[in-house]
């Protein structure tokens, strides 16, 4: 019997100040606003405004380095690690190998069966709670704490509980080798249009 994943679009929820979805609109990928707003002060906290002030001449210049810099990890070998993925309605696991550093938003991209059960509707930039996934508490501790905007959406997202992340915002690395993660049978879709 097939599964059925519902999307509700509940509330229009902005991040901080709205500056990702500002960036977003503007074409840049979840790393590359990952990386603009890590290069101010106020990191995820930076204001529209200030964003603005550098001028789109000064803001592609800022891109031009963060692609740079992700281009230059890219190139670093990476080792595989293992996911273990629960699919609801689904009695077997689905395993996958990723590599070092890739989160469950790349693992939709490269495994198209994901996309049925993780929409991903922001692009990775936690702003939707569509990659919403419960980790199993034997690997939750492991994983780096969530950013506050990363909690804040957990919060809004369907059948939350204490183990629940983002899954754009998980860097799947050896200590998590092996990661068994569950999708919930619903999500909510909170990414304004
Ligand atoms: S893809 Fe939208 S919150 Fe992760």
């Amino acid at each position: 019997m097939p599964v059925y994943r519902f999307y509700h679009q509940t509330s229009r929820w902005m991040s901080k100040n709205g500056n990702k979805e500002y960036l977003a609109a503007l074409g840049y990928s979840a790393g590359e606003i990952d990386g603009i707003l890590k290069a101010f002060p106020s990191g995820i906290y930076t204001p529209v405004s200030e964003l603005k002030m550098l001028g789109p001449v000064g803001l592609n210049s800022l891109v031009e380095a963060v692609r740079l810099e992700i281009a230059s990890k890219n190139q670093r070998p990476r080792s595989p690690v293992f996911v273990n993925i629960k699919l609801p309605g689904k009695a077997s696991m689905l395993k996958i190998q990723a590599l070092e550093g890739d989160t469950f938003y790349d693992l939709v991209q490269s495994h198209h069966e994901l996309n049925r059960y993780l929409e991903c509707a922001c692009k990775g930039i936690a702003a939707c709670s569509t990659c919403h996934v419960i980790v199993d508490p034997a690997f939750a501790s492991r994983l780096p704490k969530p950013e506050e905007s990363e909690a804040d959406m957990i919060d809004l997202a369907w059948g939350a509980t204490d183990t629940s992340r983002l899954g754009c915002q998980i860097h799947i690395t050896k200590e998590v080798d092996g990661i068994v993660v569950t999708i919930p049978e619903q999500s909510n879709n909170l990414f304004g249009k």
